[in-house]
């Protein structure tokens, strides 16, 4: 690419700036070369001005002389007698001195009106010249007068008359002479004066028209140009110079002269040389001079075009040129001006330094880019592989997962993953591809003697992996290659699979290329190695810590269970239940010691085909159950059918086909409450953690057993307690009527009456219960009231009633403070409110007064008033009834009243 060195050959290129030097050197001193040709110009005009003008005055002055000499020709002709007294022979007279002068074209007098009188050329009769100008100012001025460019009427050719006026004696004008003067005379004497080449001379009348010229008069004589630049100049001047266009289109330098003074009305000589014959000579030397500048200019310049061309451009070009290699990426270019000196070689030679440099450099980033994407590469497959071990947690998943990706992603033949189990055995997981099921007998361990250690030992025992590169040397993989013939291995590869240092597991790879192995390949095997080991022991943890949650949640399954219900069944089938589930086995069941008898007998079971073992019933210390109780330690058969030890219930057991069998104690607070007993089908190989889980559930059946049994007698003792309860307060109504000289069975009246209306009208057992006691002490706060009152015979004063209010009020006192009876305390306290609100000791009114008291109001009233009082005899029961009817709304609550009725309406009419 050029691009960037092209415009150095623009404006801002050596060669031109050189140049553009040149020319501003050049400009000035041309400018001086032509200012000093403009002075010599000016000097050359002044001069040929100076020259011209002396012409004219010289030809002028010749003019003037001519003028004068016609003058006084003039002045004789007009004393002359013939002229002034005019004869016959006047023309005669005129026509000699016509001849002897010689010098004009005519000679004549005209007359004061102007007809010629006289002629020295004969003339037409009656011809005038009274319109002539010389005629006229003659005749005006009355001395001489020159005239204009005419033709004459006479002569017929071109002149220019003179005319001087004739006097008679008195001095008046009798006429005017005159003398024509022929232009082409006049033209011819001009030409004979010799004027220097080129230049011209003219004589113009006022009129602008042409009189003389020189040369080639017969172009312009007779001729008015008015308006020709030559004619305004000199009729402008009269008397100067001026630059001007010729009326032949020449410009001259031109000298202007009057042939009379004053100029006004007389004939200018004008004489001129051409502009171009004045400069020629000058203009040819400044051009000259101005060549041979600039002739040199150029040879400097070529010169120094050549110099930089060699000594600058050049190098400059090679520089530029190994650049732009440079940037195509070619780091060999090199500028090659190693032998030029000065500035320059210095900076190829730097430049050249550089080069060099950059092609070491590039080669350098080269070998890192092809590095880097080496190692891009490799952490590719760390990920691609990486992804598959966060696919599960389950750790036969994630061997396949691991196997499948040495052979998809890594490229090996085969993969064998493998765990490394704590008897020193692998346990295979995942063979990738998986070309036949693996032969029992191919036992891997990996922790063989140091002689014997194969690959797997080896690899296993330091931690890092091993290669076999030839197969065919190594003898302890002949098993291996034997199984896996197929394959057609070469090289074997084990990377072992650690976790805080101990190990977990193995990989085995296989290849069918013996060099597949190579150390940067091993690298990455070897990492993805420790993800693998990561995530295996990750699954395997999350999976042991998944167990143990569920364990965790079956141990709290079954508190819940012997929290929740008192039925110890219950308990137990939940608890059988997770026994079974959480440990894996077939069956369970629970014994329970009877203390009394110290046996044995089934209680729960799940899980049995028959029922046999329902019947189990067996002394402390009989069989492995009895042996678990009397020893209180777990007694485990891994094998029932080996046992050496007779198993107590084998009859029992028949046709089950047990083979593992385990008893555990149950023991709370230090007794032996039973046993648990647990059976598998199948052999069990269980672990600490197994057997710990089978005694945190044994420890949760005797706490439910003991539960159930606490439970049971507290039940029983509450039962008595409240038996004991009822009793006593039975024992205090009957004091009570005793105290109150109640009849016979007053309270036990009152008391199975309010429970029969209570019933009726809806009230629940366990209200019931309390509504009975409540009845039974009913007038309990009598007790406070003095027997003088109580016992009184007649009817109480306003004092007396005062005190007597107070009992319910009493009774509550009494009754609150004791838990058991506070529920009954409605009916003490509250049965002599009256629905109307008239009734103690609060005034209560309607459903504010308590269900159970409004119940008892009705019954204890009819018991009352049916009954002989201290106060008074007892009512017929019609009396009683009908009192009651009336009270219904105001001392009683209706309902209770209909309630009441349609009670006793049922029941047959006799009184208690
Ligand atoms: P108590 O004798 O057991 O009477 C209970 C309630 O039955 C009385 O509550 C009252 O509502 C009704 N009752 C009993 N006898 C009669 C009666 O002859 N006529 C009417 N209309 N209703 C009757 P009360 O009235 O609040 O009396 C509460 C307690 O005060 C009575 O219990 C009794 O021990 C005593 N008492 C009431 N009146 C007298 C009286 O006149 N003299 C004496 N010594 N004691 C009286
Ligand atoms: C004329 O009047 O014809 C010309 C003037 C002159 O020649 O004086
Ligand atoms: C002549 O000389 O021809 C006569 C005078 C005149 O024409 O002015
Ligand atoms: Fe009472
Ligand atoms: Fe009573």
């Amino acid at each position: 690419m050029r691009a960037f060195a092209l415009p150095l050959r623009g404006l801002t290129g050596l060669r031109t700036r050189l140049l553009l030097l040149l020319l501003l050197l050049l400009i000035p001193m041309s400018g001086l070369m032509y200012y000093g040709n403009l002075q010599e110009d000016r000097i050359l005009e002044r001069r040929t001005f100076e020259e011209v003008q002396r012409l004219a005055q010289h030809f002028a002055d010749q003019q003037a002389l001519f003028v004068d000499q016609t003058r006084y020709f003039l002045i004789n002709l007009a004393h002359s007698e013939a002229v002034r007294r005019p004869t016959a022979d006047c023309n005669e007279v005129l026509a000699r001195h016509l001849r002897e002068v010689g010098l004009y074209a005519n000679l004549g007098l005209a007359a004061p009106d102007g007809r010629i009188v006289c002629s020295a050329l004969p003339f037409a009769p009656g011809v005038t010249i009274a319109d002539r100008q010389y005629f006229r100012e003659a005749l005006r001025s009355g001395g001489f007068a020159i005239g204009g460019y005419q033709i004459g009427r006479i002569t017929g050719r071109a002149t220019v008359n003179f005319g001087l006026p004739v006097r008679g004696a008195d001095g008046s004008i009798t006429g005017i002479v005159f003398a024509a003067l022929s232009l082409d005379w006049l033209n011819r004497a001009v030409g004979a004066t010799g004027l220097p080449d080129g230049s011209t001379l003219t004589v113009v009348d006022h009129n602008g028209r042409i009189l003389v010229r020189h040369p080639d008069p017969e172009r312009w004589v007779g001729k008015a140009y008015p308006d020709a630049p030559l004619v305004q100049a000199a009729l402008a001047e009269g008397r100067g110079v001026a630059r001007v266009r010729g009326i032949d289109g020449t410009t001259r330098l031109y000298g202007f002269v009057p042939i009379e003074e004053p100029a006004a009305r007389a004939l200018v000589i004008a004489v001129g040389i051409p502009v171009t014959s004045v400069f020629a000579e000058q203009h040819v030397i400044f051009g000259r001079t101005l060549a041979g500048v600039l002739g040199l200019s150029a040879l400097l310049l070529f010169a120094a075009w050549l110099v930089v061309g060699r000594l600058v451009i050049q190098p400059v070009d090679a520089l530029v040129r190994a650049t732009e290699r440079i940037r195509s990426g070619d780091y060999t270019a090199r500028t090659g001006l190693e032998r030029i000196s000065g500035e320059l070689g210095s900076v190829a030679a730097a430049f050249d330094l550089m080069a060099a440099d950059l092609q070491r450099r590039e080669a350098e980033r080269e070998r890192h880019t092809r590095q880097i994407t080496r190692q891009l590469e490799t952490i590719t497959a760390l990920y691609a592989g990486a992804r598959q071990l966060t696919r599960s947690l389950d750790v036969d998943e994630l061997a396949g997962a691991v196997a499948r990706a040495y052979v998809e992603v890594f490229g090996a033949d085969l993969a064998f993953v493998g765990e490394a189990c704590a008897d020193g055995s692998i346990r295979p997981t995942a063979v990738v591809p998986m070309p036949e099921p693996l032969p029992d007998d191919l036992v891997i361990r990996w922790d063989d003697p140091p002689e014997a250690a194969g690959p797997v030992t080896r690899a296993t025992r330091i931690g890092r992996p091993v290669i076999v590169a030839d197969l065919a040397a190594e003898p302890s993989v002949q098993p291996w290659l034997r199984h896996l013939r197929g394959v057609g291995a070469q090289s074997l590869g084990v990377f072992p699979l650690m976790s805080r240092e101990a190990p977990v597991g193995v990989i085995v790879l296989l290849s069918r290329r013996s060099g597949f192995f190579a150390t940067d390949r091993v690298e990455l095997f070897e990492a993805y190695a420790h993800q693998a080991a990561a995530a295996l022991t990750n699954a395997r943890l999350h999976a042991e810590t998944q167990r143990r949650l569920q364990r965790l949640d079956a141990l709290r399954t079954v508190d819940l269970a012997i929290t929740g219900s008192l039925d110890l069944r219950v308990t137990l089938d939940v608890l059988l239940e997770q026994v079974t589930r959480q440990l894996g086995v077939d069956a369970a069941d629970v014994l329970l010691l009877q203390p009394q008898l110290q046996v044995l007998e089934f209680v729960a079971g799940r899980g049995f085909q028959s029922r046999a073992l329902e019947g189990t019933r067996l002394r402390l210390g009989q069989g492995y159950a009895g042996r678990a109780a009397l020893e209180r330690r777990v007694v485990q058969v891994p094998d029932l059918r080996l046992a050496d030890e007779e198993f107590a219930r084998a009859d029992l057991a028949a046709g089950e086909g047990f083979v593992t069998y385990a008893a555990a104690p149950l023991v709370a607070k230090g007794q032996v409450k039973g046993i648990m007993e647990v059976f598998h089908r199948a052999p069990l190989t269980p672990d600490a953690e197994w057997l710990g889980f089978l005694e945190a559930l044994a420890g949760q059946a005797a706490i439910a057993v003991d539960n159930a049994a606490l439970f049971e007698g507290l039940q029983r003792s509450n039962l008595e307690l409240t038996l004991a309860y009822d009793t006593t307060l039975e024992g205090w109504s009957r004091a009570l009527d005793l105290r109150d000289r109640e009849t016979e069975g007053h309270t036990q009246r009152v008391v199975e009456l309010t429970l029969r209306l209570a019933r009726a009208m809806g009230l629940r057992e366990e209200e019931l219960v309390h509504v009975r006691r409540g009845a039974l002490l009913h007038d309990i706060g009598k007790m406070g009231i003095p027997d003088s009152i109580l016992h009184k015979p007649g009817p109480l004063t306003e004092a007396e009633w005062e005190i007597m209010r107070r009992h319910p009020v009493y009774a509550y006192d009494l009754l609150s403070p004791i838990a058991y009876l506070r529920p009954a305390l409605d009916i003490p306290y509250c049965h002599h409110e009256k629905w109307d609100g008239t009734g103690y000791p609060r005034g209560l009114q309607g459903e504010q007064i308590p269900l159970a008291a409004r119940i008892f109001a009705v019954v204890d009233v009819l018991d009352a008033l049916t009954s002989d009082r201290p106060y008074r005899r007892a009512w017929s029961r019609e009396r009683a009834l009908a009192y009651i009817r009336e009270q219904a709304g105001a001392h009683f609550d209706p309902a209770v009243v209909n309630a009441f009725f349609r009670l006793v309406d049922g029941e047959p009419a006799t009184t208690s």
